[in-house]
């Protein structure tokens, strides 16, 4: 349990609350001591003795220790098992169904009160040993709240869905000790990972499955301006899901926890994403997944560069990563104080 501090007029304090500070009176006699509960006789003391304002400890529950996160990672963990085997399977020949697939990631959110609570859950699961899969399956997710924010249709919800757990399909024919090697990538080991595109695409080519979903294993690596793999194909060339896929697939890859480098703060990786995907990403997708991301951190507590607890009570449209806060009661506009940032969720 994280604990962060508001200040609170006096007028406002409950019966319970626990105090920050010490209190004394003009005449420096102790009327509340830190840490200690205001009963209500405290309270009319506090009113009596003419102090306004108190520094007040709040108790957060940090998200891990939220019952909706617990029930989230279990459903989490049972699904990437299921869906490891239905992806090595459908690898080596079987049947892709459809059903099946999609009841992996609509059972998870299914009992989700919040749907876009998955994008801070997701910044809390713990490290998976086989990154590829866990991969799949947060692309997956983010892909399916993705398309409910859009507001596409049940059945392009579910295909958009299905495009995100079969995305990387073609890395069950990488050779293991290259998919997982921690340290850089030579030049040849790079073109091997590339093909895993073509792989997926000829996994999947002749299923009975929409067309889109096969072309989001060939293209979502593609970039608008071209720049991307395995063709060189440039925007117009890039199909609606591939482009949607590509923001998934970067957002998840820059928010897991792999070897090489630490988690990163969901405000950083907005940040990153509005410099380094400008030109790269479809603008107005780009700029949809950024926006609903960042408004879904709206009340939510935070901690800032300078070891501050504060609370987002403000997004800045223009400047998604820089919101306006709250810290003990004050409001504090991170786009004016540029040398504070966010830096974790609490
Ligand atoms: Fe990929
Ligand atoms: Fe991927």
């Amino acid at each position: 349990m994280d604990r962060v501090i508001d200040t609170m007029d006096v007028d406002d304090i409950l019966d319970g609350m626990i105090v920050d500070d010490d209190i004394y009176n003009d005449h420096w006699i102790l009327l509340a001591p830190k840490g200690g509960i205001l009963t209500v006789d405290k309270i009319a003391l506090l009113k009596k003795s003419h102090i306004k304002t108190v520094n007040i400890r709040i108790p957060v529950s940090s998200v891990t220790e939220r019952a909706d996160f617990k029930e989230f990672t279990e459903n989490y963990d049972k699904q990437l098992d299921q869906a490891q085997e239905a992806i090595k399977s459908i690898s080596d020949g079987a049947l892709v169904d459809m059903d099946d697939l999609y009841s992996m990631t609509s059972g998870i959110m299914d009992t989700l009160k919040c749907k876009s609570d998955v994008f801070t859950y997701l910044g809390f699961l713990h490290e998976y040993d086989d990154y590829t899969f866990s991969h799949s399956s947060n692309v997956a997710l983010l892909a399916n709240v993705f398309s409910q924010w859009m507001k596409f249709e049940e059945e392009d919800v579910r295909d958009l869905t299905i495009a995100g757990m079969l995305h990387d399909i073609g890395k069950t024919k990488v050779p293991i000790e290259i998919l997982n090697k921690p340290a850089k990538l030579t030049e040849d080991e790079f073109k091997v990972i590339q093909l895993h595109t073509i792989n997926g695409y000829t996994i999947l080519k002749d299923r009975p499955i929409p067309n889109r979903i096969k072309l989001a294993a060939l293209n979502h690596h593609e970039r608008i301006n071209g720049m991307g793999y395995p063709r060189k194909i440039g925007s117009d060339k890039i199909d609606q899901f591939s482009k949607i896929i590509s923001i998934c697939d970067v957002y998840d890859a820059m928010t897991a926890n792999r070897c090489y480098r630490g988690k990163l703060c969901p405000f950083d990786v907005i940040g990153k994403l509005e410099t380094q995907s400008y030109g790269e990403m479809d603008t107005n997708y780009l700029i949809a997944f950024l926006k609903h991301i960042a408004y879904n951190y709206l009340n939510s507590w935070v901690r800032l560069s300078n070891d501050d607890e504060a609370e987002i009570i403000f997004i800045n449209p223009t400047e998604l990563t820089r919101p306006i806060v709250k810290i003990r009661g004050h409001a504090f506009n991170l786009a004016e104080n540029r040398e504070v940032k966010i830096v974790s969720i609490l």
